[in-house]
């Protein structure tokens, strides 16, 4: 891609331009944008960066690991795995009120990140992968009226607070650009494609208490449920696809025995921009086999229900 090759070398030289030899800090999620910005300013600046990766508790199926690993091993990035999941369930403990999970992972995810970038010596840069479309909201909706229906949190207010400059090389791109660029940049195709995943994480896929036990079941019935949808060759119609265990246990049978365990919804849906969204029209063969495999491949879950509900009403998230 000619435009995205020109794109890289003049951002690569904005960033040097701006940096010279300072140290700059990026907080890594493994999400496309964070992705994109880690590996660009690594292009740019080589060991200058150190990137932290936040490891709360609450991400998919062995994702801390592949996610260190890839940027570590096969891209010699200096990252450092704050290894924190203790410290943010136990604060989670006993909470079920969404927004207040919210407020107690943006705040602990802003004092560990605090706390790891102080071991950096001399950075004096923070980079982040704010894009166009965030530039644009964030001038277009002061001013107005709001509704906040969540509060996303991210790491707003911290580079004032730490005293650090911010690098924010994707400021121009839209998503689909991020996408393009990140593959310049030899990302993995599979890793550029994935589907969004919140700050928050599975908290707000485990509706009520979070406890392990739960956040353990939910993990293996997403990996079995994003693997059925990676075998039918449906996860890029999919604008993003996971599974929320539900607060509830209902009775089942299975061989001759009773069970007792939790139920759990699937939830798909397409959208252009996560603002609307549409179920996804699985069929009925989809969803069976489905439901049989997570019953019969993850303990603790009895029951499988289909989201059929849009945004609006719904929002994608059940939190
Ligand atoms: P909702 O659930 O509001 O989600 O329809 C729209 C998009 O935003 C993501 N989302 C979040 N992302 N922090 C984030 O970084 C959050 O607190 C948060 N809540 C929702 C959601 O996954 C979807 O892509």
């Amino acid at each position: 891609d000619w435009t995205m090759d020109a794109y890289r070398e003049q951002a690569i030289d904005a960033i040097r331009a701006q940096v010279g030899d300072a140290k700059v800090i990026c907080a890594l999620s493994g999400g496309v944008d964070s992705s994109v910005t880690a590996a660009l300013l690594h292009e740019a600046i080589g060991d200058q960066l150190t990137c932290v990766f936040v490891d709360h508790g609450l991400l998919r199926l062995d994702e801390g690991v592949e996610v260190v690993e890839m940027f570590r091993d096969h891209m010699n990035l200096h990252v450092i795995h704050a290894e924190e999941q203790d410290l943010f369930l136990s604060e989670l403990e006993g909470v079920s009120d969404p927004e207040t999970k919210r407020k107690i992972i943006g705040r602990l995810f802003i004092d560990v990140f605090q706390k790891y970038a102080n071991e950096i010596e001399g950075a004096s840069y923070l980079a982040q992968g704010t894009l166009y479309p965030d530039v644009i909201e964030s001038v277009s909706f002061s001013g107005g009226p709001s509704v906040t229906i969540k509060s996303h949190h991210n790491v707003g207010g911290l580079p004032e607070k730490m005293g650090l400059n911010l690098v924010e090389p994707l400021r121009e791109l839209f998503k689909d650009e991020v996408r393009a660029l990140g593959r310049e940049l030899g990302l993995p195709a599979h890793f550029i494609a994935r589907h969004p995943f919140p700050g928050p994480g599975l908290a707000i896929r485990c509706p009520g208490e979070i406890t392990r036990a739960k956040l353990d079941i939910l993990r293996e019935a997403d990996a079995v449920y994003i693997d059925q949808i990676r075998k039918h060759g449906l996860y890029d119609e999919i604008w993003q696809a996971f599974v929320a265990i539900l607060p509830v246990r209902t009775v089942g049978v299975m061989g001759d025995g009773r069970t007792y365990d939790y139920a759990c919804a699937l939830r798909a849906v397409t959208s252009v921009d996560g603002m609307t969204a549409d179920y996804y029209p699985f069929t009925h063969d989809f969803l069976g086999e489905t439901a049989t495999r997570i019953i019969n491949e993850v303990p603790g879950i009895n029951r499988v229900t289909y989201d059929i509900t849009s945004k609006p009403p719904g929002t994608i998230e059940w939190e």
